[in-house]
Formats: C-alpha cells, structure tokens, sequence
C-alpha cells in the first residue's frame, strides 16, 4: 500500500518566527515579539520575568524575522518549484486586531494574508493555517492579563470568525492554537501569562487551558457553520514518553506525563474533560470556574483531524533525579542511551514518530497530520558556496520511512506532513537564528547580519523528488 495519492506534502512556518516587520501595516506589538535572545529568554517565556515592551540591552530576533513580510512573493515561488501541495503558515493576530479587542479588523492586515493565499493558491499550494501560533496581542495581556481571563474567549473567537468570513473560499484547513500544551510549559509564550508573587500557577493555567479549549471548540463550530468545506484540526506538540526501565513506577510516570499533553487532545478530539484530569483539579484544589454553555460547546464541536509536531520522544523515571537530562523541545526528559541527539541535544528517535502516530490513532481514531518535523542543525557554506546538508536529508529521510511505516503497514489514516521551517527562521527557543531546519538558506546569524538573501541547499532538490515520487523515493 501506498501513501494517498492526495498526500499533502510541504512544510511549515509561523507568523512571529518568520514575517518580521512587527510595527507594519498597522499590526501592534505580540507576546513573541517581545523574546528576546541569550538567559533572560527562558524566564520570561515561562512567565517569570515581565517583558511587555522593547527594553534596551536585548536583542529580539522576531521584529525583523527572515522578513517575510517583504519578500513572501519570492518565498511561495520556491516551495512551488520544490512541489509543495500545502504550506502550513500562521496568522499574526495583532496584525489583524493590533490590539486584540477591537470590534472592527485592520485592514491592512487582512488584506496582507489575501495576498500570500492567492499567490499559494496560483500554485496550486494549499494554505493550512494555524490562528494563534505563540501568540497574544500584549494590549490583551496588559489589559485583561492574557489567556487566564475569560474575555480572551470572546476576542479569539471574534478573530476567528472574522477570518473564516473572509478567506472563505481561499482557506480551508484551520488550526486553532499552535501546541496547545506547551501552555502548561510556557505560560507566557502559549497564554501571555506573567506571574506574580503568591500566584496559584498550577490553577492559572488550567484555568488559561479550560479558556482556550473553550475558544478552540467556538472557532470549529463557527469555521464549519460559516463554510461547510472547512475541517479544523487541534494541535500537540507530541512525541510519546518511554519508561526509563520496566519498573512499573517509571510506566506509570510515563503515562502520566503522555496524559499532560493527551489532556488537551482529549478535549478537543472527544469533546468532554477526561475522568483523570477531573480527579487531578479535585485532588490539587485546581479549581476552574466554567461558564454555563461550556461543557455543551465542548461536546458539540470536537475538531475533524488531530495534528502533532513531532522531533523526539521523552523518557522519564519515577526517579528523574538519578539520570542524566536530556535537552529537548521544553519538556524535561532523561537522556536516552539508545538514541543520536543533534547539536542542541534534542535526541533523534524516527520509529518514535511512527510509535506516536500509533498511539494518536488508537486513542482518537481520527485523521492525523504531521504539521511539523525536521532538524535544527548548523549549516555551513562550502568553498563554492553550496550547503550539502545531507545531515538533514538523512533525518528527514529515516522519519518520512517512519510514518509511510504508520501509515501502510499499521493502517494509519494520514493527511500530510510539513516539515518545519521549510525556509530557514528564527528558532522558538533559543531566538538562534544559526539553528537551522531549512531546505532554503537565509543569510542572516544570530546577532542580525547579513543579506536576507535566500539558496537552495542540496536538501532542496532532495525534498522536491520526494513529493514528486510521492515518497516512494527517498
Ligand atoms: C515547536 C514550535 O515547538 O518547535 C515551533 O511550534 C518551533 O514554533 C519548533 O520553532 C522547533 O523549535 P526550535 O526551538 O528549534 O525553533
């Protein structure tokens, strides 16, 4: 069995980490803009160190991006000469509502992603978009404290319908809040949370959790009222947790920290809290005030496709304090003997992929998207100017084996896959400009030199025959 012919393949992008141009076009200052590189950078992600403005000393690699916002023509051009069927890209929300609680959208921005959805859909690309990618207008943090404050219910829904209308026609695959569980996480980065002392964080969050979820089943139900052809999906940033060893404590831990992430996917695939989270808010005094519809919103709009980003699996112990951590994307795991790690120790773990699609499918017995994957490395330029990124394609090559895995042998229903940063951007967490997921080069380091110029590394025409032999060259 082959993967379907109508296989979409591509790659990914968000809004903060590629545009750039934060103050154009009437768009208004986001929490993302507002991280900046080097120690700090960690804090105030998490919600520990308020940063609602510029500050001098700081340097934030998101206000110029890859400048997308400038050349997206000649962007869209490349992934059209790689292949692509789908380009999974994000809107900014305060390019659209600079502030987040307006009644009436910038134009300028709208205006501004017609033009990008017009030009993917002359190539025939389809646009897949995420509606909240890491990211909260600040005036909503400022003025009602982010995510934890109900009222965000009604702003991001007014926002999605405001969308839905207008790109109906030009859109149809919708994501509703990018990695939705790295809110447990980084607070500021997934809910434009910032602490104070004494605060309850674990029923902050939870609270901020309960709100988007809540938003997210709003946002399905008008997408499909507003266009029967629009399918809408939820967002985790995935990879299973293994046991360290066979005690049954470790396998315990592991699924409990799977059940972190699952909590999210739980709601927004099967409509209703699961009975485990229930009993963790009763046990922990986690108290979250629910209005009167929510439950039934939640039941009547479960998502049509679930999506996951996927770059490693985790390991975990009962016992974490034995073992030596692992780096990884946010969440903490121990270092895993039997697996490569990259250059910032993330570890490389191919029939992972394959062992999470698996578990996805099983638990929620829904389509399933791939909307990220790839490798963070460093590329160097060789004596005639070329990069031969082989490292790259080797990866991409072991994991695009591990889902075909998933999908013709164990019977997975799968959608797509979109590698992410098909385009060299800013890297969430380190604001690294030199970590690099990219089949095209931008030239630019992390302190914001260079030319901005793009190239085609070897990745490029690697990639391209991929689609074109629909995987069956790899
Ligand atoms: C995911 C995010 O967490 O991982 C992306 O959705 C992010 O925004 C990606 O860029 C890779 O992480 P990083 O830190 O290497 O950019």
């Amino acid at each position: 069995m082959q993967l379907d012919k109508n296989f979409l393949w591509g790659g990914a992008t968000a809004s903060n980490q590629s545009e750039g141009g934060v103050l154009e076009g009437g768009r208004k200052l986001s929490n993302v803009d507002l991280l900046p590189t080097g120690p700090d950078r960690s804090k105030v992600a998490a919600g520990d160190l308020e940063m609602l403005e510029w500050k001098d000393g700081y340097y934030y690699p998101s206000k110029v991006g890859i400048d997308m916002y400038h050349r997206y023509m000649e962007d869209i051009k490349l992934f059209a000469e790689m292949g692509f069927k789908v380009y999974r890209m994000s809107l900014s929300w305060s390019r659209i509502f600079p502030n987040g609680d307006e009644k009436k959208p910038n134009e300028e921005g709208l205006a501004f992603y017609e033009g990008i959805f017009k030009e993917l859909r002359k190539f025939n690309i389809e646009p897949l978009v995420t509606i909240a990618h890491f990211d909260v207008p600040v005036h909503l943090i400022k003025e009602y404290g982010g995510w934890k404050n109900r009222k965000l219910i009604k702003f991001y829904t007014h926002y999605a319908q405001t969308v839905f209308q207008r790109y109906k026609g030009l859109v149809n695959y919708w994501l509703t809040i990018n990695e939705i569980n790295i809110l447990l996480h980084q607070p500021f980065v997934g809910g434009g949370i910032v602490f104070k002392p004494g605060d309850n964080k674990e029923e902050i969050k939870y609270q901020a959790a309960h709100n988007q979820l809540v938003a997210s089943a709003m946002a399905t139900k008008l997408a499909h009222e507003i266009d029967a052809d629009n399918k809408v999906g939820c967002m985790l940033a995935g990879g299973s947790h293994y046991p360290y060893t066979s005690r049954p404590e470790d396998y315990q831990e592991a699924i409990n920290r799977d059940r972190e992430g699952y909590f999210f996917i739980d709601v927004q695939a099967r409509g209703k809290y699961p009975n485990y989270a229930l009993k963790k808010f009763a046990r922990e005094g986690i108290n979250i005030l629910m209005g009167d519809g929510d439950e039934r919103i939640l039941a009547e709009s479960p998502v049509d496709f679930v999506t996951f980003s996927y770059y490693s699996s985790r390991t975990v112990s009962a016992h974490p304090e034995d073992y030596l951590q692992a780096t990884g994307n946010i969440f903490p795991s121990i270092k895993n003997k039997y697996l490569p790690s990259t250059e910032w120790g993330w570890q490389i773990d191919p029939l992972g992929l394959r062992n999470s699609l698996n578990q996805l499918y099983d638990r929620y017995q829904k389509p399933l998207f791939i909307v990220e994957n790839g490798l963070g490395a460093v590329d160097t330029l060789d004596e005639n100017g070329n990069i031969e990124d082989d490292y790259r394609i080797d990866y991409l090559k072991k994991h695009i084996q591990a889902f075909k895995d998933a999908a013709e042998i164990d019977g997975v229903e799968l959608l797509g896959y979109t590698t992410w940063g098909c385009i060299d951007l800013v890297a969430a967490s380190t604001g690294q400009m030199s970590k690099r997921y990219g089949f095209i080069y931008v030239d630019r380091d992390d302190d914001g030199n260079g030319t901005l110029n793009r190239k085609k590394k070897k990745s490029f025409d690697w990639y391209k025959n991929v689609i074109l032999s629909n995987g069956e060259e790899l």
